[in-house]
């Protein structure tokens, strides 16, 4: 085992090192993928070495989420010294239902949610740790289903038709988790937004209007703070104001803009954040924590616990409701999340995370102003936070996004800006200089150019 660890250890070295010193990494086709070595599974067991190799061939050959050309998605680049709480996790091997299992590890957890629910002005707040801010969307709004109808979680919705209310820049897991909690993804309503891509206020109350007469029992508004495409910030104090006019569950779906709370100035995106009930806060997006690493938090912490505790005797032996949050979690077995974040969270402190995010936003402004400034370019819009849409009159976003990662000139993706679908960009890896983005934009222009004719489609 030892030296199986120490030969992992040199292939991470090997990892760091060539996402340093040879970032690009040319897209390798699936069926392309198994050439020179064999993913099967064999009936007889392979030695170390063969196993070690084996592994080596899959790093090489994964495609770098934490290198400095990878602009697709909403997590990059790595935190401080997460990633070492993060194999010490794995070496431990806590199950975090249980103190008597978890030791110290529930109680670090406890102290990212208290900091969290401080962070979102929730004075005695909770929070449990999910594998991904879907799911952590999906525990808001079972609470906001079963305050709606308290007797849900036990009879089923008993004829009534519950509706839930989204803006249609929000998240696809919102509709998806609305056909899983019994509430039916018709019911999950798409409301309109503004120019800014932010939920219509006027818009949304017009439909609980409307569903109110209809006989429907509206429970939740999901307000996203930090869309996924356009990075837009729904105004929670005009929502709140409607789900407190209505008695609704206001639920924050800050699983890509929640980290903002960390930062003095850029925290006020999320004004109004302690009139809501509950908030999602994915530390493995801005944060840089490795997949996953979820929050819900709750400003009430009975609600929590009343809509997920069990008996189960096998499992609750020892210590105290308090010291067992498996009562307060949707699984059984957790991965210890939070140990990874607890670490980078001791390294960086809280003026870290502000750093963190003040170049992130720095980065996005820079892009926006060089995009801006470049005459084969087109930029969507003004970014206000780390997504910047662009185009390239006359081409396909999609085409030059692929033949970037062909090439390995970076890995990006596309999304819709209303009227364009433009190359969405996101700073969201502060290791990235602007010399890097400016890189990215030439190869854009530079790919575009290339395209031939049949490729080129009116953006
Ligand atoms: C706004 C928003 N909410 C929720 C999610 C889902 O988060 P996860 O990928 O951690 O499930 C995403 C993912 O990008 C997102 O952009």
């Amino acid at each position: 085992m030892d030296s199986v660890l120490a030969e992992i250890l040199t292939i991470a070295d090997e990892l760091l090192r060539t996402e340093k010193e040879s970032p690009r990494a040319p897209k390798i086709r699936a069926e392309d993928m198994a050439l020179g070595f064999d993913l099967s599974l064999p009936a007889t067991g392979k030695s170390e070495a063969e196993v070690l190799d084996l592994l080596r061939q899959v790093v090489k050959r994964t495609p770098k989420t934490s290198g400095r050309r990878f602009f697709n998605q909403l997590f990059a680049g790595r935190a401080p010294m997460a990633t070492a709480g993060e194999m010490l996790a794995s070496l431990l091997n806590s199950s975090m239902y249980t103190y008597k299992v978890g030791g110290p590890n529930i109680l670090l957890e406890w102290e990212l949610s208290k900091k969290m629910c401080s962070c979102a002005g929730f004075k005695d707040g909770d929070g449990t740790f999910l594998p991904g801010g879907s799911l952590a969307n999906l525990v808001g709004m079972v609470l906001g289903r079963n305050r709606a109808l308290p007797g849900f979680r036990e009879k089923g919705a008993q004829g009534k038709r519950l509706t839930m209310y989204v803006s249609t820049n929000g998240h696809y897991s919102v509709r998806k988790n609305a056909g899983l909690i019994g509430i039916g993804r018709e019911n999950c309503i798409d409301v309109a937004v503004d120019e800014n891509g932010r939920m219509d206020p006027a818009a949304l109350q017009r439909q609980i209007e409307r569903d109110l007469k209809e006989g429907a029992l509206p429970a939740v508004v999901i307000a996203t703070s930090g869309t996924t495409v356009r990075g837009s910030f729904d105004s929670i104090p005009d929502l709140a104001d409607i789900c407190q006019k209505f008695g609704l569950w206001l639920h924050i779906d800050g699983a890509v803009g929640g980290t903002l709370l960390l930062h003095p100035q850029y925290r006020d995106f999320l004004t109004g954040s302690e009139r809501a009930d509950s908030l999602t806060w994915d530390a493995h997006k801005m944060m840089g924590i490795p997949l996953t690493c979820s929050a819900l938090l709750v400003k009430d912490p009975e609600i929590l616990f009343d809509s997920f505790k069990e008996v189960a005797d096998y499992l609750f032996q020892a210590d105290s409701d308090h010291l067992n949050p498996g009562n307060r979690s949707i699984q059984c077995g957790r991965r210890n999340d939070a140990l990874k974040l607890w670490t980078a969270w001791q390294r960086l402190g809280d003026e870290g995370w502000a750093q963190r995010i003040e170049k992130q936003m720095s980065l996005s402004r820079y892009a926006a102003k060089r995009i801006s400034q470049h005459p084969k370019l087109v930029l969507c819009e003004q970014p206000s936070f780390i997504t910047v849409g662009f185009y390239v009159p006359g081409k396909s976003s999609a085409e030059i996004c692929e033949q970037l990662h062909v090439s390995g000139e970076a890995v990006i993706g596309y999304g819709d800006y209303g009227e364009h679908q433009a190359i969405r960009l996101v700073t969201m890896n502060p290791e990235v200089s602007e010399a890097e983005i400016d890189a990215l934009l030439e190869a854009a222009v530079a790919t575009a150019a290339a395209l031939p004719a049949a490729a080129v489609t009116s953006t």
